[in-house]
C-alpha cells in the first residue's frame, strides 16, 4: 500500500551551483511571479529539461487569477498559509480536473479521476493552485532501465537539477526535483520505502514524511513491493 506523505518543498541553500534553465528561464531562485510569467511566455516548457513535470494544468493561470481576486475581495478568507500557493502533485495522486493521473504510464493515458484524492481535496479547500503532475519512476519503480532512477515513459528521465548526471533517486523523484528547481512552492509525493526521504535528500530539499495514517491515502495509486 502506498503511504501518502507530504513532501514539503522547502529548498535549502545550496553551495553547489545550480544549473541554468533553457530558453531564458532560470530555475534557481525562481519566484512564483516569474514562474507565472514564464508560463505565459512559454519558457517554462524548459522544465522539460529536467523532466520533473509530466503535465501542466491548463487551468492553473485561471486558478491563480481567482486566488488573486479572492485575496483582493476577502483578505480574511484568503488568509490561510496555502492560499494561492502553486503545488505540484505526484502522478500517483488523483486530481479531479483536466489532468490525467497515470503513474507515468501510457497505459493510463486519458484517465481523468472522478474525484480528488483525499489530500488534494484538502489542499484545494486551503486554496492551493494545482500546477500539474510531477514525474516519477513509472508505476513506482518497475520500469527504470539500468542506470538512473526516475524514468517514466510519459515523463522521460528526471534529472537532478544540481548535478544532472547524479542519480535523482527513486519514487517521488519529480516532486523533489521540481521543489529543488523552484517549479512549485510545495510538491506532493508518496512514500513506501524512503520514496520521499531519498529523492529529497539527493536533490537537496527538505522532505516531510508524516506518521503513516496521519494523511489520507484515498485516491492514490498503490505501490506494492
Ligand atoms: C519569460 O519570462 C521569464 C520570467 O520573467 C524571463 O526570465 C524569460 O527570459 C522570458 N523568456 C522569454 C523567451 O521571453
Ligand atoms: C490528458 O491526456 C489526453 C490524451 O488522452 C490529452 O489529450 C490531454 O491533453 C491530457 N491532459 C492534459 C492536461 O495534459
Amino acid at each position: 500500500m502506498a503511504r501518502l506523505q507530504l513532501l514539503l518543498a522547502v529548498s535549502v541553500i545550496m553551495l553547489a551551483a545550480a544549473s541554468g534553465g533553457a530558453r531564458g528561464f532560470h530555475f534557481e531562485e525562481a519566484t512564483v511571479d516569474s514562474i507565472h510569467r514564464s508560463f505565459r511566455n512559454g519558457s517554462l516548457t524548459s522544465a522539460a529539461l529536467l523532466h520533473a513535470v509530466i503535465e501542466v494544468n491548463p487551468d492553473a493561470l485561471r486558478d491563480v487569477s481567482r486566488a488573486d481576486a479572492e485575496r483582493g475581495v476577502n483578505r480574511r478568507a484568503a488568509a490561510g498559509g496555502l492560499h494561492g500557493v502553486p503545488v505540484l502533485i505526484k502522478d500517483f495522486i488523483a486530481t479531479r480536473d483536466r489532468l490525467n493521473t497515470t503513474a507515468g504510464s501510457f497505459a493510463l493515458l486519458g484517465s481523468v479521476a472522478r474525484r480528488d484524492a483525499g489530500v488534494v481535496a484538502r489542499l484545494r479547500r486551503a486554496g492551493v493552485v494545482v500546477l500539474g503532475k510531477s514525474n516519477l519512476p513509472e508505476w513506482g519503480n518497475f520500469r527504470n532501465a539500468a542506470g538512473l532512477d526516475g524514468w517514466s515513459a510519459r515523463g522521460g528521465q528526471a534529472m537532478n537539477p544540481y548535478v544532472l548526471v547524479v542519480d535523482p533517486c527513486q519514487a517521488s523523484t519529480g516532486s523533489a526535483i521540481a521543489a529543488a528547481a523552484n517549479m512549485a512552492a510545495v510538491t506532493l509525493g508518496t512514500e513506501t520505502l524512503a520514496s520521499i526521504l531519498c529523492p529529497a535528500s539527493v536533490n537537496s530539499v527538505v522532505g516531510i514524511k508524516p506518521t503513516v495514517g496521519l494523511t489520507s491515502r484515498s485516491g492514490v495509486i498503490p505501490f506494492h513491493s
